[in-house]
């Protein structure tokens, strides 16, 4: 009902502003100054997290670019090889898993079949599991070995949104528990990245005031049938989002690329007017990746792209070379994605909208996948 809105036109809408309450939620309570966090449900011990020698991430959909940010994360982090691999593929594919495996399984409903069958296969293999999920007392929470729950509060809305953020904001925490319990990290670097974490609400605050010109980009692009998102490092996963959230949503032909392959193949797609949404990399530190990006933006523009690029507040390369610039504040590379999903999901759901279409029911979709 309208009442249940709480005045927006849009469930989607409404869990897309509800983002800032919704990573501060998770993020509440859920860490020692030392950086350890407190999981909700924890049947394994300290010792179990420090045997681990192996980690995969596995879950479907938006779950599934979180994963591919967590990974990012954690083998930078934790020093650990990691894994992200689709529910439907994993246990078809005989993984190695043994009990040292750490399995993480990320769902928002809890109840994804293909996830919760990936769920089995790890624990017959005798792997630890560990569930990041939003729903309490749901399926795969209740089967796995260690839980932590995102606090986005009901999704009402086809596409995710607020649980894809809190999704995030629990593996960084996972990570960094991870980090500080296998002592891989010193408490005082932890505590830094936490201590960035507790600002990330007032960013997400800001980014969604000022989103306008968001949503004028995507009026402007309503009779356009296909984008192309390209990005780098944990760009890359945040271009896979961008490009589900515009099938989901705006029916169209959307697909995200590591921008680095671009050469070997999706160039080719590139003609007069294609838009290309861009995930930019900070300029500062990992000057190096930001380089990268801005000879992708340069071959796709010489091909005739509208580049609509997503940049950090300060990046004065890149404007230059783009038809429009998304600015966001300035924020650690790895947590990023926080940020940068923002835009995406306004984008989508304002191209949609214009576009006249259903956007808490898409066509075909199901909020909750429980067939395989
Ligand atoms: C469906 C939903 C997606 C979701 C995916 C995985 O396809 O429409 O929004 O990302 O399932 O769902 P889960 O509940 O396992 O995160």
């Amino acid at each position: 009902s309208a009442a249940e809105k709480d005045g927006y036109e849009y469930f989607m809408l409404k869990e897309i502003e509800e983002q800032p309450r919704a990573v501060a939620d998770t993020l509440r309570g859920r860490f020692t100054v030392g950086g350890e966090i407190t999981l909700d449900e924890v049947r394994m011990s300290d010792q179990d997290f420090r045997d681990v020698d192996k980690v995969f991430i596995v879950a479907c959909g938006t779950s599934y670019h979180a994963g591919m940010v967590a990974k990012y994360a954690i083998e930078h982090w934790v020093r650990l090889p990691c894994e992200v691999e689709l529910a439907s593929e994993f246990r078809y594919r005989d993984p190695v898993l043994d009990r040292s495996t750490l399995v993480i399984v990320i769902s928002q409903s809890g109840e994804t079949m293909d996830t919760l069958m990936a769920l089995r296969h790890a624990k017959n293999q005798k792997a630890r599991i560990l569930a990041i999920t939003n729903t309490v007392g749901s399926t795969i929470p209740r089967e796995s070995d260690a839980v932590l729950y995102t606090r986005a509060g009901i999704e009402v809305a086809v596409a995710s949104t607020k649980a894809f953020l809190t999704q995030l904001v629990a593996c960084y925490l996972v990570g960094l528990h991870l980090a500080s319990v296998r002592g891989i990290k010193y408490a005082d670097e932890v505590a830094a990245v936490l201590t960035e974490l507790a600002t990330v609400p007032d960013m997400i605050q800001k980014v969604l005031g000022e989103m306008e010109p968001v949503r004028l980009l995507a009026r402007h692009m309503e009779n356009a049938d296909r984008a192309l998102f390209i990005g780098r490092h944990v760009g890359f996963p945040i271009a896979l989002e961008g490009a589900l959230k515009l099938k989901e949503l705006a029916y169209m032909h959307a697909e995200g690329f590591a921008a680095g392959e671009l050469k070997h193949g999706p160039i080719s797609l590139i003609d007069d007017g294609t838009p290309v949404v861009v995930v930019v990399p900070s300029p500062r530190g990992r000057s190096l990746l930001h380089d990268k990006v801005v000879s992708n933006i340069q071959e796709v523009k010489a091909r005739g792209a509208t580049v609509i690029a997503i940049a950090e507040e300060g990046d004065v390369v890149v404007p230059p070379h783009v038809d429009h610039t998304v600015f966001l504040p300035r924020v650690s590379t790895l947590l990023a994605p926080l940020l940068t999903a923002v835009p995406m999901q306004v984008f989508a759901c304002e191209l949609a909208a214009a576009k006249g279409h259903d956007i808490d029911q898409p066509r075909n979709l199901a909020k909750s996948v429980t067939v395989e």
